[in-house]
């Protein structure tokens, strides 16, 4: 079943707030545009965020308005209905059919957009658009500027402030509401789900792409749109390369694998990485530094709460793996000292985590005014630190190519954080379970 993200009250109620929040004036946001991948063929379209997060409009070739005020308004610029197009490509809502469905006050089609917005504009005393996001949207902001400044002759005034529209709709988006936490949940287990599936498919003479191929069904096939970003198979040493995609190595008994994938559903990210043996067990060696970086997770998970600040779960986690590196004489000197002069960076060179929600990497500022931002109910983050040993003559050989993360995504609460994730297995102990039951079934 899919959720239902056609949500007119929910879209509406977020409009609304972002009347109230720019304090006069009026709003512009293009969705995404649709992009030739080669002569006449597209890319699978994919809204904008900011767009889809005010309207829930999926398709492309729409514009949203909002004229705050003491009676704020929407209007919805979007393509006409065609029928010789719709028969082509498919079905077109119609500005008309977008109003009544999505709930937008006013509704026009997208050529009359240049004129009614240089209407609109007069006498407002701002223009919020996404400032800089685009080189086209820019030119064309500023020729509505230009045609309303054209009438001052007439009495008319124009905007003497152009604000970035985003900074007010990421202060939203990292908070989620009830709506988005269910969407979130079940982009989270079905994603927990695919891993379970490519742990139990990972076999000595496969090959990385065979477990994409696993991952990708197991998204399509409940209902996912896409992949929330490429995934990462990763067998053996190229776990090391934290950007991995080429997914074409064969996979070794002995080695490990590590896939970073989640799916997007109804525009929501998950994001899960787990690191499991081809065959049945972790060496010792790769249990070690396994077992390391499950610690450091805990740790940081253990930050995750209401009214810390952002950086505490990192600096949790890069204590015990900076600890680990020690024990795993990667590094030497004293842990103060390694952490001082950073030289965990080598094995460690990421941030633990980042927002999680309509956008992978997701809207909201890290820092205010300098200083690391609370975490408050509401928001999600990812927790995913990581060891990757490269291969060097310093580097003990047991553990030369072993990289291992481990990544969940989690829900600040007042208390424990609430693991999204939590269906995909993570023990060693389950692990070794999961892949001796496939073992066993086979036999
Ligand atoms: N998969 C992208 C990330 O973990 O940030
Ligand atoms: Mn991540
Ligand atoms: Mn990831």
């Amino acid at each position: 079943m899919k959720p239902n993200d056609l949500d007119p009250v929910l879209h509406g109620a977020r409009r609304a707030r972002l009347a109230q929040a720019m304090q006069g004036g009026v709003t512009v946001i293009p969705t995404a545009p649709e992009r030739i991948r080669n002569r006449d063929t597209h890319y699978p379209y994919r809204f904008d965020s900011h767009f889809y997060y005010l309207t829930g409009f999926p398709e492309p070739g729409a514009v949203l308005v909002i004229v705050a005020g003491a009676q704020p308004k929407s209007l919805l610029f979007c393509r006409e209905k065609n029928e010789e197009r719709e028969t082509w490509d498919g079905f077109r809502f119609g500005p008309q059919g977008a109003r009544e469905r999505f709930g937008f006050d006013e509704s026009y089609p997208i050529a009359e957009l240049d004129t009614r917005i240089a209407e609109l504009l007069g006498d407002q005393p701002a223009l919020y658009y996404p400032v800089g996001a685009d080189a086209a949207w820019d030119a064309r902001a500023m020729s509505w500027l230009n045609a309303v400044r054209a009438r001052a002759r007439s009495g008319t005034g124009a905007p003497e402030r152009v604000h970035d529209v985003r900074a007010l709709i990421d202060e939203m988006r990292l908070v989620k509401d009830a709506h988005e936490l269910g969407v979130m949940r079940r982009a989270a287990s079905i994603s927990a789900g695919a891993h379970r599936r490519a742990i139990r498919a990972a076999r000595p003479g496969g090959f990385e792409f065979e477990l994409e191929a696993e991952l990708l069904h197991e998204f399509r096939r409940n209902g996912a749109e896409f992949p929330a970003y490429w995934p990462i198979v990763a067998g053996g040493a190229n776990a090391c390369v934290l950007h991995y995609v080429s997914n074409d190595a064969a996979l070794r008994a002995g080695e490990l694998v590590l896939i970073d994938a989640g799916c997007e559903l109804a525009g929501y990210a998950s994001d899960i990485t787990r690191t499991f043996p081809v065959s049945e067990r972790f060496t010792p060696a790769q249990r070690e530094v396994y077992e390391i970086v499950l610690a450091a997770q805990a740790a940081a998970m253990d930050k995750v709460r209401a009214g810390n600040a952002w950086n505490e779960p990192h600096d949790a986690a890069v204590r015990v793996l900076a600890r680990g590196m020690l024990d795993l004489k990667l590094v030497s000197g004293s842990l103060d000292e390694v952490l001082e002069k950073e030289t965990y960076k080598r094995f460690y060179m990421h941030r633990t985590g980042h927002w999680l929600g309509l956008d992978v990497h997701d809207a909201g500022d890290y820092k205010r005014a300098g200083k690391w931002r609370t975490l408050t109910r509401g928001m999600v983050l990812t927790v995913e630190p990581g060891l990757y040993i490269r291969a060097a003559d310093d580097v003990p050989h047991a553990l030369r190519g072993i990289g291992v993360r481990i990544e969940d995504d989690v829900l600040v609460t007042e208390g424990a954080c609430e693991v999204i994730t939590a269906a995909a297995p993570k023990s060693v102990a389950d692990i070794e379970a999961l892949k001796r039951e496939v073992t066993r079934n086979a036999g």
